[in-house]
């Protein structure tokens, strides 16, 4: 029988996990209480764990197919893991405001696994939230609009050669300089509420990072309501916060929530390793 337990983290979303060794292979029954916790609490945490590049692959290839990010570097010998890091010096981190990943691709991720390799001793939590609960708490007049429209996404202002990120004006001071591409300014096409492929669930699919308009709007026409859901989207009552320990691992669905990774820890080092798994084309 299986000693796992889930433990819930606040009543919006996240688990904490007990009793799986993410080292080893998973076996059916304990990939599948895994699986479960993952869609029923949409970002998932394990502590003290002990994995090797090749068995954070592994674990993440349960799940689906490895997603290269196209412009942040990877670990030596292992192009599946991506190292997040911020040195001492550095002024700038990475994924420092709301974002879901890579929402410039056709098929965005399913989720990431990261791995905490160094942290710093207090600060560096990441926050997530449930959007889900955030579209199922707009107006009905709202969802019936939401519901029709779609979005423009880009990697441009992250990754662009003109890109306007604070990451990017800043790139001096941050050691993890992830490329800048003119194809950054590829645009892909969402709808802005997305139907979860696994739970049939309605989420607002819209992020600052990434969302540049609503198709068919100006970006001027755009602004005032996606700042608006970008708020929304954020609210407090539908976030968790995860303190990092080393060796500590998070799993999060990147189809119905958005992360924001703290940057309150100047002076000191934190390093992750990120392995991403392929989603599928929103819906
Ligand atoms: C990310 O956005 O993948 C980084 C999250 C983190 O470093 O906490």
């Amino acid at each position: 029988m299986s000693n796992i337990t889930v433990t819930r983290l606040t009543s919006a979303l996240g688990a904490e996990i007990a009793g799986v060794d993410l080292g080893a292979p998973l076996g059916n029954e304990a990939f599948a209480t895994v699986h479960k916790a993952l869609l029923d609490h949409c970002v998932i945490f394990f502590r003290d764990q002990q994995m090797t590049p090749k068995q954070q692959i592994a674990f993440a290839r349960r799940f689906g197919p490895i997603s290269i990010h196209p412009y942040a570097a990877a670990i030596e010998g292992h192009p599946e893991v991506m190292r997040v890091f911020k040195e001492k010096e550095d002024k700038v981190n990475f994924g420092g405001g709301w974002h879901s990943d890579m929402t410039f691709f056709q098929k965005p991720p399913l989720g990431s696994v990261l791995y905490a390799k160094e942290v710093p001793p207090v600060g560096g939590d990441t926050m997530f939230a449930n959007q889900y609960l955030a579209y199922e708490a707009l107006s009905l007049g709202l969802k019936r609009t939401l519901d029709g429209l779609n979005a423009v996404h880009s990697a441009n202002a992250q990754y662009g050669v003109d890109g306007m990120s604070e990451a990017n004006r800043h790139n001096e001071q941050r050691s993890m300089k992830p490329k800048t591409s003119d194809e950054a300014k590829a645009e892909t096409i969402h709808p802005v509420v997305r139907t979860h492929p696994e739970t049939g669930r309605r989420a607002l699919y819209v992020n600052i990072g990434f969302t540049q308009r609503f198709e068919g709007w100006t970006k001027e026409e755009s602004r005032p309501l996606l700042r608006w859901l970008y708020e929304h989207c954020a609210k407090p009552e539908i976030t968790c916060r995860f303190a990092w320990r080393k060796n500590s691992v998070a799993f999060w669905d990147n189809r119905c929530t958005q992360h924001y990774a703290l940057n309150d820890y100047h002076g000191h080092r934190r390093e992750m390793h990120r392995v991403t798994v392929e989603g599928d084309r929103p819906r």
